[in-house]
C-alpha cells in the first residue's frame, strides 16, 4: 500500500474508519477508496512532506511513539498509513487525552497516554521499543526531551522526528541560530538525514530528521 497520496498539491492518507473525519478535513472517493485530506496547516509532518522531505518512516506495521498527540489531529492520519501497527499517543493535558481516548475508541491502533514526555522512565511502564518516534511539543527544553526519548525507547535504526518550534526555545533569538544550534546538539547523540525549514507553513519551525545509531 502507498501511505499516502498526493494530488494537486494536497495530501490524502486512506481513511482507515469509513465516512468519519477527525478535525474538518474534506473526505473524498478516488478510484473508489476514501481518502481523508492532509491539512499541511494543521500537521507539521504534513508541513514537512509538502516542503520536500524524503525519509517517510512510517509502515502498515509500525510501531511510533508520538510526543505531544494533543487532540489528535495527526496522529488521525498515523493511524491511516499504520494501519496494522500501534500508535502511542502521548500527551501531559488530561481535555486533550480525553479526545484521544475518544478516538481511539474508533482508531484501535490508537493507545492514549496521559503523561510527561519529559518523564521517560514513567512512560516506560507503558511504551514498548518503536520504530518511529514523532516529537512536537512547545517546550523550552524540546531536544533534550526528544533525545531522552529516542535514547530510551526508538530502535537501533529507527527513525525520529524533531518538529522544532523556536520561539519556544527563546523567543527573542533569530530561529535560525537555534536550529543551527540544535544541529550541534543533535549531532553527537544521533545521525541527521534531514533538515527542513517549515516556513511559510508553520513559521519559526524547523524538522529535524535524524536516525538512531
Ligand atoms: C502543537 S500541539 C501538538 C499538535 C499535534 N502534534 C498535531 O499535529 O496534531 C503541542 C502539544 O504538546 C503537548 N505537550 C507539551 N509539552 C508536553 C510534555 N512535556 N509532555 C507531553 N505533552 C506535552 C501540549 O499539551 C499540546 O497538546
Amino acid at each position: 500500500m502507498k501511505n499516502f497520496l498526493k494530488k494537486k498539491n494536497k495530501l490524502f492518507t486512506k481513511n482507515l474508519v469509513k465516512g468519519k473525519e477527525v478535525y474538518g478535513e474534506s473526505l473524498v472517493k478516488l478510484d473508489g477508496v476514501e481518502y481523508r485530506q492532509w491539512v499541511t496547516k494543521r500537521s507539521k509532518m504534513a508541513a514537512a512532506i509538502a516542503k520536500g522531505m524524503k525519509t517517510f518512516a512510517l509502515r502498515e506495521n509500525s510501531t511510533v511513539l508520538y510526543l505531544g498527540a494533543s487532540s489528535g489531529t495527526t496522529i488521525s492520519h498515523f493511524s491511516d498509513i499504520c494501519e496494522k501497527g500501534t500508535l502511542f499517543a502521548l500527551d501531559f493535558a488530561p481535555r486533550v487525552v480525553r479526545e484521544l481516548v475518544v478516538l481511539a475508541e474508533i482508531r484501535k491502533n490508537i493507545v492514549p497516554i496521559l503523561g510527561d514526555a519529559a518523564q521517560v522512565d514513567d512512560l516506560a511502564q507503558n511504551v514498548t521499543m518503536v520504530d518511529v518516534v514523532f516529537q512536537d511539543i512547545a517546550q523550552k527544553n524540546q531536544t533534550k526531551i526528544f533525545l531522552d526519548n529516542v535514547d530510551m525507547f526508538l530502535k537501533k535504526g529507527g527513525i525520529g522526528y524533531l518538529a522544532l518550534k523556536a520561539r519556544s526555545v527563546n523567543v527573542a533569538e533569530k530561529p535560525q541560530k537555534i536550529f543551527n544550534r540544535v544541529r550541534e546538539e543533535l549531532k553527537p547523540r544521533v545521525k541527521i538525514i534531514e533538515q527542513l525549514n517549515l516556513d511559510p507553513i508553520e513559521k519559526d519551525h524547523c524538522m529535524f530528521v535524524v536516525e538512531k545509531k
